[in-house]
């Protein structure tokens, strides 16, 4: 590690995003967007189906270029780097769609969460902590995990790596309320202990108001609405703008 300071003693936003706009080739998804995520804070974004939450994490995360504006990681300029770089800096991404290797075991795919093997038995155990299921079951196939299991899996997988900053598609698509619930917790959980900033996208509004304390609403492609979650009538607010 080259930068021993830990982002909450120097202040800096674990992420800023400033005017950024992006989308595909010619088509502009993005507009002018700004957001800021304070270190050891977690923010959601909030939006109906394609209105660019997910083109907003790759285009952070450098998975596609931007337009103009600027991402600062942690102070850094993270603006033109490339993906597997930006992947490097302590920030894990866990995308919407399947990002499993369903031919190899649960323990080869939580493997990739590390960058050195010797790291996998320590921190293992904090792991089995919030996902026990995973203990009993680690040279099971992936593919044999039901869908919620394996969105664990993932969680599980991203938090091995002890990231700085979690960017996360849309957890609870498809979940049933208890692993919602237990999602919630295993993000909570990390977040006390381990001071992880977090940026997740997500629909389900109750979970985002869980976990989140900052919110942005998300409509083509523009910031429409933001606020604190704890403010009184923060889901009024957003129900009413996700249904305009
Ligand atoms: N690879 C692509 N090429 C061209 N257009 C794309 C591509 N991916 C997404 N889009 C378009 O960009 C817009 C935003 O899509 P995006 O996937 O960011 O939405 P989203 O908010 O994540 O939606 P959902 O909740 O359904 O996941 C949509 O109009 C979509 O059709
Ligand atoms: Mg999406």
């Amino acid at each position: 590690m080259h930068n021993q300071t830990t982002p909450s003693s120097t202040g800096l936003p674990a992420l800023e995003v400033t005017a950024m706009t992006s989308g595909y080739g010619a088509l502009m998804v993005l507009r002018n967007i700004h957001l800021s995520i304070a270190s050891g804070s977690v923010v959601a974004i909030l939006g109906k189906n394609g209105m660019g939450k997910t083109t907003l994490l790759k285009s952070i995360l450098g998975f596609l270029p931007k337009q103009s504006g600027q991402v600062l990681l942690n102070g850094q300029d993270i603006t033109t780097m490339a993906a597997y770089r930006v992947a490097r800096q302590s920030v894990s991404y866990t995308p919407q769609e399947q990002a499993l290797f369903a031919d190899l075991t649960i323990k080869d795919n939580l493997r990739l969460g590390l960058s050195r093997d010797s790291l996998l038995a320590d921190r293992l155990a904090g792991v089995y902590e919030i996902f026990p299921f995973l203990k009993e079951r680690l040279e099971q196939l992936a593919g044999t995990l039901s869908g919620g299991e394996q969105k664990m899996l993932l969680i599980a997988r991203a938090l091995l790596g002890r990231p700085k900053l979690m960017l996360i598609d849309e957890i609870t698509e498809g979940l049933q309320p208890s692993v919602i619930q237990r999602v919630a917790n295993a993000l909570s959980t990390e977040r006390q202990r381990h001071g992880t900033s977090m940026l997740i996208v997500e629909q389900n509004v109750e979970f985002a108001l869980q976990v989140a304390d900052h919110y942005i609403v998300l409509k083509r492609g523009e910031v429409v609405l933001t606020g604190r979650t704890r403010e009184a009538g923060a889901l009024g607010a957003i129900e009413a703008e996700l249904t305009m």
